[in-house]
């Protein structure tokens, strides 16, 4: 087909295979500039409503500010855990303790608010933040950068905009702690099939 590279095996292979790293990163080797705004170009070739383009990506390589981000996420995961009465797994807690050390934090942000109330709002303006956010998952990951998709620091967007200087209109959405993969095991995760999850013309109605 014009205009299409025929080799796709190696881009399925990456999506297959772009999973959480937290542990298995090297700690000392910092993220060059260049390349994170290499993966930030090709994330932001993602679908945006309205061509908005309302992302904006904080990138986190400052110790100070690294130490009182993941103070936050800690105190995000102890609030979670004492809401929903689940436990961290240990790679989780670990990377919790560690997140001040990881070379950088990437906080993808988005201008504005969603609309209170309305679904389909709410769909749209993450919609249109969201898939960049994994599409620069996949550009790290394709370069040997691990990261990990975090929620947690939501808790404290307050905080964290003081710590950052980020306006009050400005909404945060996910942190990707990030780092160069070091002994990195990446596999396929044991997902269900699209038959079981798929469905055909209404419903629960799969294909057999
Ligand atoms: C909406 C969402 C929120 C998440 N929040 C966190 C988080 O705050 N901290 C964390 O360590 N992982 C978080 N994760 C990562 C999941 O734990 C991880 O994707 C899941 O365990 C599957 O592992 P994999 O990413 O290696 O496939 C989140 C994932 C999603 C989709």
């Amino acid at each position: 087909m014009a205009n299409e590279p025929d080799d796709f095996e190696t881009f399925d292979h990456i999506l297959a295979t772009t999973r959480s790293v937290r542990r298995r990163i090297d700690f000392e080797r910092p993220i060059e500039p260049e390349v994170l705004e290499a993966c930030i170009d090709l994330a932001v070739q993602a679908p945006t409503g309205i061509n908005a383009e309302n992302w904006r990506f904080v990138v986190v390589t400052d110790t100070e500010k690294k130490r009182s981000i993941a103070e936050l996420y800690r105190q995000g995961g102890e609030a979670l855990v004492k809401a929903r009465g689940v436990e961290l797994k240990a790679t989780q807690r670990e990377h919790a303790d560690r997140l001040h050390e990881m070379p950088a934090l990437v906080l993808v942000c988005a201008e504005g608010r969603p609309a209170a109330g309305s679904a389909a709002m709410q769909v749209g303006f993450y919609g249109s933040v969201l898939p960049a956010a994994w599409s620069l998952m996949l550009a790290l990951r394709a370069r040997g950068i691990g990261s990990t998709w975090t929620s947690l620091l939501v808790l404290h967007e307050e905080a964290v905009a003081e710590v950052l200087g980020i306006p009050a209109d400005v909404s945060q959405t996910v942190l990707l702690p990030i780092g160069y993969m070091k002994d990195a095991v990446l596999k396929p995760a044991n997902r269900k099939p699209a038959r079981e999850v798929t469905y055909w013309n209404g419903w629960g109605t799969t294909r057999d």
